[in-house]
């Protein structure tokens, strides 16, 4: 085959692919898109039931409900660690049912993701624990040095570099995880109970923190069981029961259970 011909060819193909992922997405506007999305584990009962839901970029999305109701599942299908029994997922424009392997890591250096265990490295220092999200993607060591003491400082933990995990509370220790979770700029964040471990007033420092990173531009998705933050933040609420969405509400509330 000529050459440019072959040139040809591969522009077609690829804006064919480039028109099919756009079209997975249903709006331009949309971060995140679930469509009937099943998931089943080997055993039991479905964790997640024909849920659809869809999220603008830059909103703040609490999502609540029993223990059991598929929240942390919900968080995993996101992040492409499970993949669903049936039903399409769009994240970013990604169509998670049909990414290839290799372009995951790509995709996942969009999200950041916070639990809560803070799951930090304990024989690292603060620096080193958020650092090492930049070396493994290969970021410079000129900007580590400028990105790290930055995201600190928006985290409320500059001058506590060199603390290791244990000498610092809980509440730090979080915050320490959410610096690394946000130090690459990832377009959300996803936190799966990130105050669980934290008493009421380092729950509250956490969420309007989380509060703050999403005013600044970052989709935030809290996985939460704290009735009364979500009652007082008055974001959007998504109610999970039994693996199905019960209830999603603008300027929403904790929803009781009536069981
Ligand atoms: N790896 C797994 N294997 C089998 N069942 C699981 C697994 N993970 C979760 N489940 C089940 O799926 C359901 C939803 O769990 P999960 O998504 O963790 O709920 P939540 O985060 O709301 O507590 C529960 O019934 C749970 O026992
Ligand atoms: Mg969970």
């Amino acid at each position: 085959m000529n050459i440019k011909i072959q040139v040809v060819e591969n522009l077609a193909k690829s804006e064919a692919r480039g028109r099919r992922r756009k079209n997975t997405s249903a709006g331009s506007d949309e971060i995140i898109t679930l469509n009937n999305v099943s998931k089943a584990y080997a055993t039991g009962a479905p964790a997640l039931n024909g849920v659809s839901l869809r999220i603008k970029k830059g909103e703040f999305v609490f999502i609540v409900g029993d223990s059991g109701s598929g929240k942390s599942t919900m968080i995993k299908l996101l992040l492409r660690e499970l993949v669903p029994t049936s039903g399409e997922i769009n994240v970013m424009g990604y169509d998670l049912t049909r990414i290839r392997h290799r372009k995951i890591p790509k995709f996942r250096r969009n999200l950041g993701i916070v639990f809560q265990d803070f799951r930090l490295l304990k024989d690292r220092n603060v620096y080193e624990n958020v650092a090492f999200a930049q070396r493994i993607i290969q970021v410079s060591s000129k900007e580590i040095k400028r990105n790290v003491p930055s995201i600190l400082a928006t985290v409320g933990l500059a001058g506590k570099y060199k603390a290791k995990p244990r000498q610092l509370s809980g509440g730090e220790q979080q915050r320490v995880a959410i610096a690394r979770a946000l130090v690459n700029r990832p377009s959300i964040l996803l936190a799966d109970e990130p105050t669980g471990n934290l008493d009421p007033k380092n729950s509250w420092e956490i969420m309007k923190l989380l509060e703050q990173i999403n005013e600044n531009g970052t989709t935030v998705l809290v996985v939460t069981h704290n009735r009364e933050i979500v009652n007082a933040m008055q974001k959007r609420v998504v109610t999970m029961k039994k693996g199905v969405i019960v209830s999603d509400e603008e300027k929403g509330g904790y929803i009781d259970d009536e069981d």
